[in-house]
């Protein structure tokens, strides 16, 4: 047996919760091991990486929680759908850097390899809640992302914390989303995902099923362009982040000793904020999404859009009509609308109708420049005959950049002083003319939310 072996395993028999690593209790050095029982701390004691069984579960699973709160709060799973049937998990951190979960017998439940090659690696948890690898020899001591050779904020499951990125690392191809438990006693993936879509103008989009069932808007320099509450915040400050290497959005909790977390809920198919609260000792949601009925993604169909100030909810564009005029007047608006002019393009002439205060259309089919000025966007869209609207991509300022979207416009919504402008493709002939509104050719319903 070569000498090495000998030592890895005389390392691994060492008991981790056993101190006589230099005082420091947050980190596991390679070929240590932290079994079934024993846990890791981060340095200020707020996150416990350990084993742990959900609700009436009797499976173990190698988890994260916050240490110093009395219910119990997962934010992140190793293996979601792969439990250990006993106590005999363990993790150990091997010579090269891999992280290696097994349970009775050796079997592996779980492994993660370094992206490239580690130097005296250290698995280490940080008190925001990141499990990272790095060298022994990382000067930054865990402070410097770029350091980190693999880390768990990199595999979200249902939990989206402060200082997470919700996004694309580029250089990676790792692609961050989130989805909820299956239930209480399974953290395997549900059916209940938020993620972005869109590389060049992203937004959130919540499926569930795999149906599209409530998106944020676009980002447009601001905020989400459907996400009016999110400007009027103290307790956070947001950052939205695109260049060659990534493109994410994150938050930032001003107050470092407040708790806060972001979770997607299976019971109600809510993404719900909550803070927890010292004082009551439990969980306080503030913020959750799907806000109102006009969330509802696509309710009002193609060429619709919704407004919780009007009855119906749903209004077809200026110029456009109800596709079905049944099911529409009998508040089944999915079918959206229809123009009740074809365009010209490309024999005659078109113009555009302007909206504002609108969450922006679904971006699917929409690309941006940024490098061009409002003015040369409309150029732009109106030679393509199949632009069906255009706005500047980044509101800062006077505004800057052109976004365009291709086919069908969907989803849109009316606020009363949210939202912003919008540009809508219309034959010449019906701009400028007085358009009839179609909620005064068909009759108010006043249909309560369910
Ligand atoms: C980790 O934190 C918990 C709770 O604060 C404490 O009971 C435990 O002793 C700590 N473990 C180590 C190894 O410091
Ligand atoms: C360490 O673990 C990784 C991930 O499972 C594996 O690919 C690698 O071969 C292991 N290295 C050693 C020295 O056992
Ligand atoms: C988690 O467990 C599943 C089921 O056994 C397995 O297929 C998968 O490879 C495991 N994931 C990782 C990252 O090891
Ligand atoms: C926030 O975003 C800006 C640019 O988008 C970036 O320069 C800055 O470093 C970000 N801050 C943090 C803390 O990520
Ligand atoms: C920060 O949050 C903690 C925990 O919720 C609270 O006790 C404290 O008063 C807050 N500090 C400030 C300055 O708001
Ligand atoms: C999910 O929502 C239900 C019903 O509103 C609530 O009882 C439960 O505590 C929530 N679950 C989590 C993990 O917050
Ligand atoms: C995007 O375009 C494709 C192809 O034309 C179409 O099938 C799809 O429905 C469009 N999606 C949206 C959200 O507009
Ligand atoms: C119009 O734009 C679409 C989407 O970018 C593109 O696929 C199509 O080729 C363009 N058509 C013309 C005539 O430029
Ligand atoms: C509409 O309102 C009237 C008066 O409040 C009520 O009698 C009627 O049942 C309502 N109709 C529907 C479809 O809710």
């Amino acid at each position: 047996m070569d000498p090495f072996a000998v030592l890895l395993l005389c390392g691994s028999l060492v008991l981790f919760s056993v101190s006589g690593f230099g005082g420091a209790v947050d980190v596991i050095s390679a070929s240590q091991t932290l079994r079934d029982g024993e846990t890791l701390n981060s340095s200020g004691g707020v996150f416990q990486l350990g084993f742990f069984s959900p609700g009436r579960s009797t499976g173990r699973y190698l988890g994260i929680w916050y240490s110093n709160i009395p219910v119990q709060t997962i934010v992140w799973v190793a293996n979601r759908s792969k439990p250990v049937a006993d106590s005999s998990g363990s993790l150990i951190v091997n010579r090269t850097g891999g992280l290696v979960l097994t349970s009775r017998g050796n079997v592996v439940v779980w492994s993660a390899s370094p992206t490239g090659f580690v130097q005296n690696p250290v698995l280490q948890l940080l008190d925001n809640g990141n499990l990272v690898l790095r060298s022994a020899a990382d000067a930054s001591g865990g402070s410097s992302s770029g350091n980190f050779f693999w880390q768990s904020f990199d595999y979200p499951t249902d939990t989206f914390l402060p200082e997470m990125k919700l996004g694309w690392d580029l250089r990676t191809g790792i692609k961050r989303s989130f989805s909820s438990w299956s239930s209480p006693d399974d953290p395997s993936p549900g059916d209940f995902t938020w993620s972005l879509q869109n590389i060049e103008f992203p937004e959130t989009m919540a499926r569930k099923g795999g149906t599209k069932y409530f998106r944020s808007g676009p980002w447009n320099g601001l905020r989400f362009s459907g996400a009016p509450q999110q400007s009027l915040n103290p307790i956070f400050w947001y950052n939205f982040t695109s260049n060659e290497d990534e493109v994410y959005y994150m938050y930032h909790v001003n107050n470092k000793s407040m708790l806060v977390r972001s979770t997607l809920n299976h019971s109600n198919y809510m993404w719900e904020r909550s803070t927890w609260s010292p004082d009551s000792q439990e969980w306080r949601v503030f913020l959750q999404l799907p806000k109102d009925y006009c969330d509802n993604y696509g309710l009002c169909g193609p060429y619709g859009k919704c407004s919780m100030t009007n009855l119906p909810y749903c209004q077809c564009l200026k110029g456009f009509s109800p596709t079905s005029l049944d099911k529409w007047n009998s508040n089944d608006w999915s079918q959206g609308c229809v123009r009740n002019k074809p365009l010209g393009c490309p024999k005659s002439k078109d113009g555009f109708l302007k909206y504002s205060n609108i969450k922006l259309p679904d971006t699917t089919n929409c690309s941006v420049d940024a490098t061009l000025s409002l003015k040369d966007c409309e150029k732009k869209c109106l030679i393509n005959c199949s632009c069906t609207a255009y706005t500047n991509s980044d509101i800062r300022g006077k505004g800057s950049g052109c976004a365009m979207w291709f086919g069908e416009l969907l989803d849109l919504r009316q606020y009363p002083d949210a939202g912003q402008d919008i540009y809508i493709r219309m034959p010449a002939s019906e701009i400028g003319k007085e358009l009839i509104q179609p909620s005064l050719i068909f009759p108010q319903w006043n249909r309560t939310i369910a």
